[in-house]
C-alpha cells in the first residue's frame, strides 16, 4: 500500500511511521525535513502536495495545530489557530484530497479525548475535536469511489503524558502501541465513518 502520512515527524506520527514503514511505502508529509513539504493551512500547499506525490491509497493526518488557553483569555484569533489548523486542515485534506485518493482508499484524521472530556484550557482544541468527529461521521456517507474516511480520537500517549501532566490531570496515558493500532485498524479495515476512541 502507498501511504501519505503528514505529521511524520511528530510525536505520533514518528510511531505510525515505525508501525508501517516495513511493509507499506509511507510517504512522510510536514512543514519541513519530510519528504514532501506541505502545510495544511494553505489549500494550495495541500493540492501542490497531491500533485506531487501521486498514486495514494491511503492518507493520514496526525498534524493539527490547535491553541490551548483559559477561555477568558482566547482571543478570536487565538480560536482561529485550531479553526484553520487542526479543523479546517484536515478537513481541507479530506476535501482537496477525494479528487486524489485511488479507488477504496482511506483517510484517517486526529482528534482527541477533548471533544468528549474536556479540561480547564481546552475550549480551542474542545471546539474542533468535536468538529472534526462529526465531520468524518458526516464525510464518510459522500466519499466517492468506495473511499473510506475514520478518526483517531486519543486520550494523553505515554510519550506526551510528562509534557501535558499539568494539563491532564488523573488521565490515565494510554500507549502508544495502541494509538498506533488506532491508525493500522483504520488503515487496513474496512471501517468508514469511525470515530476510534483509544482511552
Ligand atoms: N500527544 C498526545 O498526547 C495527543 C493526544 C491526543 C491527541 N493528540 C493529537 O494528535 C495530533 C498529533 O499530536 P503530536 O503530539 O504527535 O504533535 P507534535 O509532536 O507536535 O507533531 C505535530 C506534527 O504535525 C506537523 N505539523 C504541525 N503543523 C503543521 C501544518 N500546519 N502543516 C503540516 N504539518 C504540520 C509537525 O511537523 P512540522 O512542524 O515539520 O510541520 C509534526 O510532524 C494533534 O492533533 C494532537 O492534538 C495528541
Amino acid at each position: 500500500m502507498r501511504i501519505l502520512l503528514i505529521g511524520a515527524s511528530g510525536t505520533i506520527g514518528k510511531r505510525i511511521y515505525d508501525a508501517l514503514s516495513p511493509k507499506h511505502e509511507v510517504v512522510r508529509g510536514g512543514r519541513s525535513g519530510a519528504d514532501v513539504e506541505v502545510d495544511i493551512t494553505d489549500n494550495l500547499s495541500i493540492e501542490d502536495m497531491y500533485h506531487a506525490v501521486g498514486d495514494i491509497d491511503a492518507v493520514i493526518c496526525a498534524a493539527g495545530p490547535a491553541k490551548f488557553g483559559p477561555f477568558s483569555e482566547m482571543s478570536e484569533d487565538d480560536m482561529y489557530v485550531g479553526i484553520r489548523g487542526k479543523m479546517m486542515g484536515q478537513v481541507n485534506l479530506v476535501r482537496i484530497g477525494q479528487k486524489y485518493l485511488n479507488d477504496g482508499g482511506s483517510f484517517t484524521l486526529t482528534t482527541g479525548i477533548l471533544a468528549d472530556e474536556p479540561v480547564p484550557g481546552s475550549v480551542g482544541v474542545s471546539l474542533v475535536n468535536g468538529a472534526v468527529n462529526s465531520f468524518v461521521v458526516a464525510a464518510a456517507q459522500e466519499l466517492p469511489r468506495g473511499q473510506r474516511i475514520n478518526v483517531v480520537s486519543p486520550t494523553v500517549v505515554a510519550d506526551s503524558a510528562e509534557m501535558y501532566a499539568d494539563f491532564f490531570p488523573g488521565f490515565d496515558p494510554v500507549s502508544m502501541d495502541r494509538v498506533v493500532n488506532g491508525y493500522v485498524k483504520s488503515v487496513m479495515g474496512r471501517m468508514t465513518g469511525k470515530i476510534i476512541r483509544v482511552i
